[in-house]
């Protein structure tokens, strides 16, 4: 039976979502510039959409732009949106052609007019596919993200159109862009680095945390297909014992 085969039938985060690191590093060492980096993230993007796909996960959500990462050089940001626009232009038949449905979070009103007109038609030509749901964070900050959520929510209390008292955990996920989106099951973060950098702070309650060494640019198949064997073999207690879950 081959690894794919073999991952199929164990249990699957149902949402799977990745911080993609490592890109200028990678570059680094190769003595080129940062940019060189993010285009070499691209295949490593589109291998992983698909290896998810073909595995069968759900929810794919990719962090793409952070709110942080407009203080970057001018080239580099300039450079990370060509590559989105040209991306989404290029990827809508891998997408089709594996029933993905793209969509986005974040404050993508933020990005250029061209990445948001491309990536608002590439998610309406895509609306239709009932397979894995492609989520990419875009101008994405989760602190960002729970503010807009309180400010709406205020103004629902402010208006009598909701009681404090009925605020809880759903409500507030409403509230999310997420809000369509089951928790992540399991977060990998590439390159090293053991942070979250604001990503999905309320939905990665209760997921199972993966780092890696490989920069960005050379995560493959293979790497993805370890994390989710990693996945398999942890216990996932949601705060009960062992024996309560039995
Ligand atoms: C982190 O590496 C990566 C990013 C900020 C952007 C990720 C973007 C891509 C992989 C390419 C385009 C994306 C799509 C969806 C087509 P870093 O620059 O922070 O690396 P470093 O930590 O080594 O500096």
């Amino acid at each position: 039976m081959d690894t794919i085969a073999k991952i199929k039938q164990g249990r699957l985060p149902q949402h799977l979502a990745i911080i993609m690191d490592g890109n200028g590093r990678w570059a680094k060492q190769r003595g080129k510039l940062r940019v060189f980096g993010h285009e070499n993230g691209v295949r490593a993007v589109r291998e992983t959409v698909e290896t998810a796909a073909k595995i069968g996960i759900e929810y794919l959500t990719l962090y793409a732009f952070s709110t942080e990462n407009w203080k970057r050089p001018r080239l580099e940001v300039e450079t990370l949106m060509k590559l989105l626009v040209a991306s989404l232009r290029k990827e809508l038949k891998t997408l089709n052609d594996n029933n993905i449905r793209l969509r986005a979070i974040g404050r993508t009103e933020a990005l250029p007019k061209k990445a948001l007109k491309e990536l608002e038609e590439v998610m309406a030509m895509t609306e239709k596919n009932s397979g894995m749901t492609l989520t990419l964070a875009l101008s994405y900050g989760s602190r960002e993200e729970i503010t807009s959520a309180f400010r709406a929510l205020s103004i629902k209390v402010k208006n009598n159109l909701i009681s404090p008292d009925n605020i809880d955990d759903a409500i507030i996920n409403e509230h999310l862009y997420t809000h369509d989106l089951p928790d992540v099951d399991l977060l990998i973060r590439t390159s090293g680095e053991h942070r979250i950098s604001n990503f999905l702070l309320w939905q990665i309650a209760y997921a199972e945390l993966y780092f890696t060494d490989v920069f960005w640019p050379d995560f493959s198949e293979q790497h993805l297909i370890e994390a989710l064997k990693s996945y398999q073999n942890r216990e996932r207690r949601f705060g009960k014992t062992s024996e309560q879950l039995i």
